[in-house]
């Protein structure tokens, strides 16, 4: 079994939903409580055994790059004022031995382009592919139980969980075979389908572990809905040759591309705060007065 190196962010969206704060930076830097919501997909990604780190990149993501890299000036001044606590909060964030690529996609023309771009850095491996703002608030890494299932099945899993009916139009939604293990093989998916002609109600979440055969796929694929190049198109191809199994991990999701989720996990993640939490939580219920 190839063990999983690379991990892919793809963060090249516009992030149209949280305009105007994504009208210079990216969706990707707004921090739940302190940290960015990269910053949460790059951890995931390391718990999972990630020692490469592909992020592709597009308008107004460099803040990404410098998140990333060493701040020499910043470290100095945390040092000699005697920061140790917040010097340690900024140096270890990518840990020695694990590389940081970024591609630049050129167009956005949709997340199955956005992860054809990072091929060359991937090369012919499974891969992760991890978006950043499904945020999952779990004991075990959402991706590290995912990594778990693929070395005992060795095929493509998406981390997948039940969504109302009314909203399969916002999702990648499967057909699957009997469940076992918490997973499930794919007969089918389809691409934000209408209620009445969904599937199912188990959407795909932004969690994939990937065979490299899928970039031969998505080379192959016509533009989809909303006119991009689609990874559910390429995956419901690769269900042609290989078997994908759908995965229910355990833990709490937070859509934080859309206001009402990042608010919920702001608030969440703010309650569950060590230093935060229980003066946070009295705040809360002085409002109800
Ligand atoms: P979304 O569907 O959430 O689109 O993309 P978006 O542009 O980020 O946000 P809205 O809908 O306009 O508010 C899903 C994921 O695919 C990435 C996004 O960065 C996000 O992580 N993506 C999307 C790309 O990297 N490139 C693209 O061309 C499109």
């Amino acid at each position: 079994m190839t063990k999983i190196r690379a991990a892919v962010f793809p963060v090249a969206g516009r992030g149209t939903r949280f305009l105007p704060a994504t009208k210079a930076s990216p969706k990707e830097m707004l921090p739940i409580v302190d940290k960015p919501l990269i910053q949460y997909a790059v951890e995931e990604a390391l718990e999972a055994g990630a020692t490469k780190l592909v992020f592709v990149t597009g308008a107004s993501k460099r803040s990404i790059e410098d998140h990333f890299d060493v701040d020499v000036e910043l470290e100095r001044a945390l040092e000699s004022g005697g920061k140790t606590d917040l010097l340690g909060l900024v140096k270890g964030i990518v840990p020695a031995g694990v590389d940081c690529i970024y591609i630049r996609q050129g167009v956005p023309l949709g997340l199955g382009h956005a992860v054809l771009c990072a091929r060359g850095a991937v090369g012919a491996e499974p891969f992760f592919v991890h978006l950043a703002d499904d945020l999952i608030y779990s004991q075990t890494a959402c991706l590290e139980q995912m990594r778990a299932h693929y070395e005992r099945h060795g095929c493509s899993v998406l981390g997948v969980e039940p969504v109302p009916h009314s909203q399969t139009g916002s999702y990648g939604i499967v057909a699957v075979g009997e469940s076992r293990e918490g997973a499930s093989p794919v007969s089918r998916i389809v691409e934000k389908p209408a209620p009445e002609d969904a599937p199912s109600d188990l959407a795909v979440v932004g969690r994939y572990i990937l065979t490299p055969a899928i970039f031969d796929k998505l080379a192959s694929t016509e533009r989809g809905a909303g006119d991009e190049i689609q990874l559910t198109d390429a995956i419901a191809r690769l269900l042609d040759d290989e078997t994908v199994h759908a995965f229910q991990f355990l833990g709490k999701r937070y859509d934080c591309g859309s206001k009402l989720g990042y608010l919920r996990a702001t608030v969440e993640y703010g309650l569950r705060h060590p230093e935060l939490g229980a003066g946070f939580r009295d705040y809360l219920a002085s409002l109800r007065d």
